[in-house]
């Protein structure tokens, strides 16, 4: 379509996460997917909201997914959750794209912090602020569903061009209603619609129509995405394979004690990759301390077996989701963000525990014995995320000695 068409914009209508539980992995992927395709605009619905609201803020920031959504609100500030609308010029054409998504849904865990304003409302609004910064032609990405998209379009002047989401049949042939264009397409990323757009000397939209492809094999890959699909998909796999081993052998264990436990209500470990995926710039810094290499330090002194020595060089040893044994040592080993933020599955309280990293959290293991030159002081500036103003200079360590014996 590039190819064929000069001013081409590309958008998906939302309603993308996976219905799995624990599939946050494959949301984030797609939202980086997005970006790399080149999307223009997306919009959204309750179903981004599935993993919570702050999962999907995280990934919007990360990603720079350009989600929209005009009728989507904080509670709280007032604010729309997401950007309300985008303004795209191409070639010669200025576009706004909106999105809207539906008031008869639940937002699940979000019930509370979020509020949906009347689309009807909103569109009104929103066609209107569009129209003002420039834009010739209106697109919406509807998440109203196919007869409340239709009656919208119908009732709000100015839309151009709507893409109807929500249980939506696939009709190959879309329709003109009143003065807008709507796109019927199909479900789960199998198909791709094509809506042209003929336009007077003023910009402005005199007639479109719609088409919608099934993307069957004649369609051929892209190899760059297809490369990064497979990488992600091989990882993803070999996660849930683990993880259905893990379910396996606690099963069989909880069998060997008698009887279920409650462990998934027992707050655990996760391990640095699962923070690092919002906390980048925290995860790369540690990368830099001695922390990050507290496992190699064992491996290198052969002491990695000794169970004296794992305790202190690795995360939650022997405790719930903790280190338990050398198995883990790719997911558990090394001095991690749990250590001293506590259990990943605490995540919710950490902004009250805040600043609340004292000596005493350092000191379980930089011990008189282990760590005779610890002093908070010194060292805490050395493990600060962002470097402080002033970087006191460490003492030398005695660890090496203490801890290995003399002249080893
Ligand atoms: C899905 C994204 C996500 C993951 C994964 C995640 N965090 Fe966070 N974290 C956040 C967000 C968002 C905040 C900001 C506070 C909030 O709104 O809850 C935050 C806040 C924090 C804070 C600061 C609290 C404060 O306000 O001072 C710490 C510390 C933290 N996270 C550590 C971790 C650690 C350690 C892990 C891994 C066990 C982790 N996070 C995993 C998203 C995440
Ligand atoms: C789970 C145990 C553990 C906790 C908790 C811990 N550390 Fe450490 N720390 C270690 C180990 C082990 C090393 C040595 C790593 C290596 O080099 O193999 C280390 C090394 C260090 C070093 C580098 C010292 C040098 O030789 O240059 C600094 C600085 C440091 N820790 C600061 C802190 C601070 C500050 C805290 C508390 C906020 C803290 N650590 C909490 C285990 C811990
Ligand atoms: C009570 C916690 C604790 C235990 C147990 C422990 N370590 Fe450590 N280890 C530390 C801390 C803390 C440091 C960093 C201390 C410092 O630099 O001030 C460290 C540092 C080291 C270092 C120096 C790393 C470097 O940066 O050069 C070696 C080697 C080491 N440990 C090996 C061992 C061995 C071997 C054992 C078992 C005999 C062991 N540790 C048991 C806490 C512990
Ligand atoms: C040795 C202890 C230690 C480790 C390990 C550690 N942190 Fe921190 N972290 C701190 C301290 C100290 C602060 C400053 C705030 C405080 O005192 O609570 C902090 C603050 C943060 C904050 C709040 C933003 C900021 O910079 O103030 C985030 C987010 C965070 N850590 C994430 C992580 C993640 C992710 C990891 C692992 C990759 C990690 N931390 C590992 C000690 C640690």
């Amino acid at each position: 379509m590039k190819a064929q068409y000069g001013q081409v914009l590309l958008v998906d209508n939302g309603g993308f996460f996976p219905e799995q539980d624990d599939y946050q992995d494959a949301a984030w992927f797609l939202m980086d997917a997005m970006k790399v395709l080149g999307v223009d605009a997306v919009g959204v619905s309750e179903k981004e909201l599935r993993y919570g609201r702050s999962f999907l803020l995280v990934n919007y920031k990360r990603s720079q997914a350009p989600l929209v959504c005009a009728n989507l609100f904080e509670r709280a500030t007032k604010k729309t959750l997401v950007a309300p609308y985008v303004i795209k010029k191409v070639g010669t054409v200025t576009t706004g794209i909106f999105g809207l998504t539906s008031e008869k849904v639940d937002l699940g865990s979000s019930r509370d912090s979020l509020v949906i304003e009347d689309p009807a409302t909103a569109a009104k609004r929103t066609v209107d602020e569009l129209h003002k910064k420039g834009a010739t032609v209106v697109v919406l990405l509807s998440m109203l569903g196919k007869v409340e998209s239709e009656d919208l379009v119908t009732a709000v002047d100015g839309i151009d061009v709507v893409i109807c989401g929500r249980n939506i049949p696939l009709l190959q042939k879309g329709r003109t209603i009143k003065a807008t264009v709507a796109c019927y397409g199909g479900e789960q990323g199998q198909y791709i619609g094509r809506t042209v757009v003929n336009l007077d000397p003023a910009r402005k939209m005199t007639s479109g129509e719609n088409d919608t492809y099934i993307l069957g094999p004649e369609v051929g890959e892209k190899p760059e995405i297809l490369t990064l699909v497979k990488s992600f998909e091989d990882s993803f796999n070999d996660k849930l394979r683990k993880k259905e081993k893990e379910k396996a052998v606690k099963v069989e264990q909880d069998r060997l004690n008698g009887g279920a436990t409650t462990e998934q209500a027992v707050d655990h470990y996760l391990g640095a990759e699962f923070c690092q995926r919002c906390h980048k710039p925290e995860y790369d810094q540690w990368k830099t301390t001695k922390h990050s290499r507290a496992w190699q330090t064992l491996v290198d002194a052969k002491k990695d077996a000794v169970v004296e020595c794992i305790g202190c060089h690795v995360v939650g040893y022997k405790q719930p989701g903790g280190f338990q044994t050398a198995e883990d040592a790719s997911r558990l080993a090394n001095v991690q963000c749990e250590v001293c933020h506590g259990m990943g599955t605490q995540h919710e309280a950490y902004p009250t525990q805040a600043r609340r990293i004292t000596a005493a959290t350092c000191q379980k293991c930089h011990t008189q014995n282990n760590s005779p030159t610890f002093d908070f002081a010194v060292y805490q500036p050395h493990i600060l995320h962002k470097a402080p103003d002033h970087m006191p200079e460490l003492p030398k360590s005695q660890a090496r000695e203490r801890m290995l014996g003399a002249g080893k």
